[in-house]
C-alpha cells in the first residue's frame, strides 16, 4: 500500500479550526511595545509580514495579563486594558488579511519578572541565574519572590480570564497559556521552585493544579471555538540545562494529567533552540512524542524546526502535528514561501531581534523590494 508522507505544507486542524499548513510562528518577544504595554504599528507590521509570508498560525510574544505582578519586561505588550486591546485589534486585522490564525500568548513572569519591585511565585525561592535581559534594571540576581497567597491565586486567574476576553474582543483566534521557560506556571510545575505543602505543591497533579484551574476558567469564560492552548518546556530562560528530574517518566505523568483536560493544543518549547538536546530522553523517546501518544490534542514541536528534514521526521513519526519556528522566522518572516519556492533564507543573528534592524537587513540582502510585503 502506498504511504502518503506528511509535509510541513499540509493543512491541519487545531481546536476545530483549519490551518493552511503545519507551520506556526513561535512566540518571540521583541520588546517593541510602548512603555505602557500598548502594541505599536511596528508590531502590526512584523506580524503581518509573518502572515503574508505564509505561516498558518502566529503565536504572539508573551503578553502580560494584569497590572499587579505579571509584567516581565519593560516594553512588553499587555492585554489588560482597552487601549492595549484596540492596538492589538490592528495587529489581528493585519494578520487576518491572509489565511493565518493569530493566538495571543498570555504570560505571567512570576519570580522572573525583570520589573523592579515585588515579585510573586509559588514559594519564596531565589531563582537561579541572573537577570540580564532588561537594560533598564541593573544586571544581577533576581529578587527573592513572595510566596503566593489565596488572594494572589484569585488575582492571577482573574487576570488570565480578563486578558483572554480582551484577546477575543481584539479579534484573536485563541490564546496560549505560557507554562514554559521558567515563568509563573512553570515555577509551579518545577519541584525546586515549588515547596508548597498545600494542594498546589507536592506531586505532579498538585503542581499542575493551578495551570489546570486557570485553563478551565478561561475555557468556561470563552465561547466554543476560541482556541486555548498550553506551552510547556523543561529548559528555562534562566536555566537552559534544567530537565525534569524523572525524565520520560515525569513526562508521562504530567501529560497523563493534562490528558484529562485535553487542551486545544500542547506546544512543547525548546528555549535553547535544540530539540534533540532539550526534548529527547536517553531512552530515545521525546517529550513531544510522549505527549502525542497520550493526549488527544494536537502537539506542536519546537527547537530548530527550520531543519525541514527534522520537522517532517517528527510529523511522520507521529511525534508532532505542527512545528513552530522562532529565530528563522525573525530572520525571514516569509520563511514558508521561501521554503516552498526553494529560495535561500536569511540566516538568523541576534541583532535581528530588533524589528527595525530586521527590516533594514532584509532590504540590504534582498535589494529594494516592496516593504509592506516584508515588514
Ligand atoms: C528573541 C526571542 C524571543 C522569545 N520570546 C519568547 C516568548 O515571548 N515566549 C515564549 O514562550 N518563548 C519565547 N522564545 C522562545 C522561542 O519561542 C523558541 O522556543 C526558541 O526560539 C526555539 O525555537 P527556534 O529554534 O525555532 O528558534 C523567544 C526566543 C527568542 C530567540
Amino acid at each position: 500500500m502506498e504511504t502518503i508522507s506528511k509535509t510541513i505544507f499540509d493543512a491541519v486542524t487545531i481546536g476545530g479550526r483549519k490551518l493552511a499548513n503545519r507551520l506556526a510562528v513561535a512566540p518571540l518577544t521583541r520588546v517593541s511595545a510602548t512603555e505602557t504595554g500598548v502594541p505599536t504599528q511596528e508590531m502590526a507590521d512584523y506580524h503581518e509580514a509573518f502572515a503574508a509570508g505564509g505561516f498558518g498560525m502566529i503565536i504572539t510574544e508573551g503578553t502580560y495579563t494584569d497590572d499587579l505582578f505579571s509584567k516581565a519586561n519593560h516594553n512588553q505588550p499587555g492585554m489588560v486594558n482597552t487601549e492595549q486591546m484596540k492596538a492589538w485589534k490592528r495587529v489581528a486585522q493585519a494578520v487576518h488579511q491572509y489565511n493565518t490564525l493569530i493566538i495571543s500568548q498570555l504570560m505571567h513572569g512570576g519570580a522572573l519578572s525583570e520589573i523592579a519591585g515585588e515579585t510573586i511565585a509559588p514559594s519564596a525561592v531565589q531563582p537561579v541565574g541572573m537577570r540580564t535581559t532588561d537594560s533598564s534594571v541593573p544586571p544581577g540576581p533576581f529578587p527573592l519572590p513572595r510566596a503566593m497567597q489565596a488572594t494572589d491565586f484569585e488575582a492571577v486567574k482573574a487576570g488570565y480570564v480578563h486578558a483572554a476576553l480582551l484577546a477575543r474582543e481584539a479579534g484573536f483566534d485563541g490564546v496560549e497559556l505560557h507554562a514554559a521557560n521558567g515563568y509563573l506556571f512553570d515555577q509551579f510545575i518545577t519541584p525546586h521552585t515549588n515547596l508548597r505543602t498545600d494542594e498546589y505543591g507536592g506531586d505532579e497533579r498538585n503542581r499542575l493544579r493551578f495551570l489546570i484551574e486557570v485553563y478551565q476558567a478561561v475555557k468556561m469564560a470563552l465561547p466554543e471555538g476560541f482556541i486555548v492552548g498550553i506551552r510547556m518546556s523543561e529548559s528555562k530562560v534562566n536555566d537552559l540545562r534544567y530537565r525534569w528530574p524523572g525524565g520520560s517518566e515525569t513526562a508521562r505523568r504530567l501529560f497523563g494529567i493534562l490528558a484529562e483536560i485535553n487542551p486545544d493544543y500542547l506546544h512543547i518549547a525548546a528555549e535553547g533552540g535544540r530539540w534533540d538536546r532539550e526534548c529527547v530522553y536517553p531512552d530515545g523517546t521525546s517529550s513531544n512524542g510522549i505527549a502525542r501518544s497520550i493526549l488527544r490534542s494536537p502537539v506542536i514541536a519546537n527547537g530548530g524546526m527550520h531543519d525541514v528534514a527534522l520537522a517532517e521526521k517528527l510529523l511522520n513519526s507521529g511525534a508532532a502535528d505542527l512545528v513552530s519556528i522562532g529565530r528563522a522566522a525573525i530572520a525571514s518572516p516569509d520563511w514558508p514561501k521561501l521554503m516552498a519556492a526553494g529560495e535561500p533564507v536569511i540566516p538568523f543573528f541576534k541583532a535581528l531581534i530588533s524589528p527595525s534592524l530586521t527590516l533594514a537587513h532584509t532590504r540590504s540582502v534582498r535589494g529594494q523590494c516592496n516593504a509592506s510585503s516584508l515588514f
